[in-house]
């Protein structure tokens, strides 16, 4: 059956193609909280090695959420390395960096998403989604909340 709750197609699809973008920044971004949380190094290994590991637990319960609006919406969820690569914002690590440049990275990296998912909340205010608009405004607060403490770790 058609979904019909309201709002049209294609901004049904635009809402749907800009989650998939805050998808793939947050796989991005919990992947390389991951990779920090094994290679941090330095005199505050073991409370960045904790602090990492709360973030990126928190993004990986996140994804599911994001996911499913997608389907809600009426759209296919694109889910492999190779589509998160294609479509996200947030740039990967591949050498293992100082703590300083990792904490660097990741407030850059949630800042970049943090941009992207407000404009996805705001075509979505102005269409009538507020499902949409309710859940990007909790994943802004937990990745400003995150950006907040990586900020004061440095
Ligand atoms: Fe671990």
């Amino acid at each position: 059956m058609e979904v019909n709750i309201g709002i049209s197609e294609p901004i049904r699809m635009s809402i749907s193609e800009g989650l998939s973008r805050l998808l793939a920044d947050t796989y991005a971004l919990y992947l390389k909280t991951q990779n920090f949380h094994w290679n941090v190094r330095g005199q505050e290994f073991y409370s960045l090695h904790l602090l990492f590991e709360k973030q990126y637990q928190e993004m990986a319960e996140a994804v599911d959420e994001v996911a499913e609006r997608i389907r809600a919406l009426g759209y296919f969820v694109e889910a492999s390395f190779s589509s998160f690569k294609r479509t996200a914002a947030v740039k990967e690590e591949e050498k293992v960096l100082t703590a300083k440049d990792m904490l660097h990275s990741l407030i850059e990296s949630h800042e970049t998403l943090i941009r992207g998912a407000r404009k996805v909340a705001e075509v979505a205010d102005k269409d009538g989604d507020f499902a949409t608009v309710d859940m990007i405004g909790r994943r802004l607060g937990s990745h400003e909340k995150m950006a907040w403490f990586l900020r004061s770790s440095l």
